[in-house]
Order: structure tokens, then C-alpha cells, then sequence
């Protein structure tokens, strides 16, 4: 008996010995998600909509039925960051009171999504979307223009506030990929050269067209198309005839 459980407890330390243990590399996100108290955050900082916000807030209070108002938090987040250019934890309680929540439910949401910037970010805020279908279009070469035009790390503001940059998942545009977000514009279909000029011209002051810039108008193949050329066919097309 105790030479069988010898050899048990032999073999399963042997088994153990060859299983190697796995882990995957810590990710670290350009944004903290924790709230820390901060003189330029907290909660004795007052915020109130501005009198053109609240009538915004209103109207899109009433597209929301009795029992449902909750519906609208993101939309009333996201006008709080319009007016006060990023998330601060008093704008966060205004929704909470205006929604007759409790706080936790909208510190819930607004760490959820990334759209929400919850400390000060420049006036411009650019996306550098690096998933798969833009990193294979050369993403990577598209942030270091970015990084090197602005002389900036991602997660980083510059000091004049006019510039952050966020690595950001999917955005959605992956046919023109690779591309960047500036504030609410995409501009696709991008190579370095068109980076650069893009945030040239934006510190020139002028305002770069958004969309594709490899002359497409938008998500079409680039050069002719492939599929679907021919004149539609009638219905019973391809059907057997003894049907
Ligand atoms: Fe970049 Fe989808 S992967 S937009």
C-alpha cells in the first residue's frame, strides 16, 4: 500500500515537473481606470451643464421613455466631455443626479468605455488604431510618425495642451485600414507621409478633409472592381428546369 502510494505521488511530481506553468505579459492600458482624488479632479469641483447643454440634455432626456432615462447616461457623458473637454469625477455625479442614480452605476460605465477620457487630454485627442487589420497595413509605422511628429509617448499630453495620444482597439474602419482618429474625424487608408501632413496641417491651423486619402471615396475596392459585374440575373436563375 505505501509502495503503491510512493509511486503515485512519484509520478505525479514527475508529471507536474514536466507542465510548465503559462502566464501572459501584463497589459498596460494608456489610461487608469481608478479614480484618485487630484486638484484637478474631485469631487468639490463643481460642474453644471452650460444653459445650451442643458436644453441638449433635456431634449435627449425626452427621447427616453418613463422607467428608461437611464438609457441616456452615455449620451449625457459624452456631452460632459464635449463641454469640459474630458471626464471629470463632479461631471460623472451630475449625470448620477440628473439620472437619480447611484454613483456607482455611471463610474461603472464611464470606466468601461474607452471613448470616455478621464483625466485632462489636448485638444487634440489622436487614435492610433493598431489591431490586427491596421497593424498588418503598418500600423506600427503610422504610430511612430505620430509619436514622432508630436514628440510624444502614447498615454502622454503635451504640455500645451494641444496633443494626446491613445493606442486604441478596432475602430471600426478596418477596409481602410491603417487609420487614425483625430477628436470625431477618421482618416483612413494611411501612410506616413499622409500622417505627417495631417497633424502639419492641423498645427498649421487649417483642417485636414477626413476619409480615405489613397483617393477612394470610401470603403470600394481600390482600382476596378472584382465581383458582382454583370447585369443582375432574374429571378429562377440557375433553377432546374424540371422544377
Ligand atoms: Fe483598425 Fe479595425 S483594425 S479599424
Amino acid at each position: 500500500m505505501l509502495k503503491s502510494i510512493k509511486s503515485l505521488s512519484n509520478s505525479l511530481r514527475s508529471s507536474l515537473a514536466l507542465r510548465s506553468i503559462q502566464t501572459s505579459t501584463a497589459v498596460h492600458h494608456d489610461s487608469l481606470f481608478v479614480h484618485r482624488d487630484t486638484p484637478e479632479d474631485n469631487p468639490d469641483i463643481p460642474f453644471e451643464f452650460t444653459p445650451e447643454n442643458k436644453k441638449r440634455a433635456e431634449a435627449i432626456l425626452a427621447i427616453y421613455p418613463e422607467g428608461h432615462k437611464r438609457g441616456a447616461m452615455i449620451p449625457l457623458l459624452d456631452l460632459a466631455q464635449r463641454q469640459y473637454g474630458w471626464l471629470p469625477i463632479s461631471a460623472m455625479h451630475k449625470v448620477a443626479e440628473i439620472l437619480k442614480l447611484p454613483k456607482m452605476r455611471v463610474y461603472e460605465v464611464a470606466t468601461f468605455y474607452t471613448m470616455f477620457m478621464r483625466k485632462p487630454t489636448g485638444k487634440y485627442h489622436v487614435q492610433v488604431c493598431t489591431t490586427t487589420p491596421c497593424w498588418l497595413r503598418g500600423s506600427d509605422q503610422i504610430l511612430d510618425a505620430v509619436k514622432k511628429n508630436l514628440n510624444l509617448e502614447v498615454g502622454e499630453t503635451s504640455k500645451d495642451m494641444m496633443w494626446t495620444i491613445s493606442e486604441v482597439e478596432c475602430l471600426g474602419a478596418c477596409v481602410n485600414a491603417p487609420m487614425i482618429q483625430i477628436n470625431d474625424d477618421y482618416y483612413e487608408d494611411l501612410t506616413e507621409k499622409d500622417t505627417d501632413e495631417i497633424l502639419n496641417d492641423l498645427k498649421a491651423g487649417k483642417k485636414p478633409a477626413a476619409g480615405p486619402r489613397s483617393g477612394r471615396y470610401a470603403c470600394e475596392p481600390i482600382g476596378e472592381p472584382t465581383s458582382l459585374k454583370g447585369e443582375p440575373t432574374g429571378p429562377g436563375f440557375g433553377v432546374r428546369a424540371d422544377l
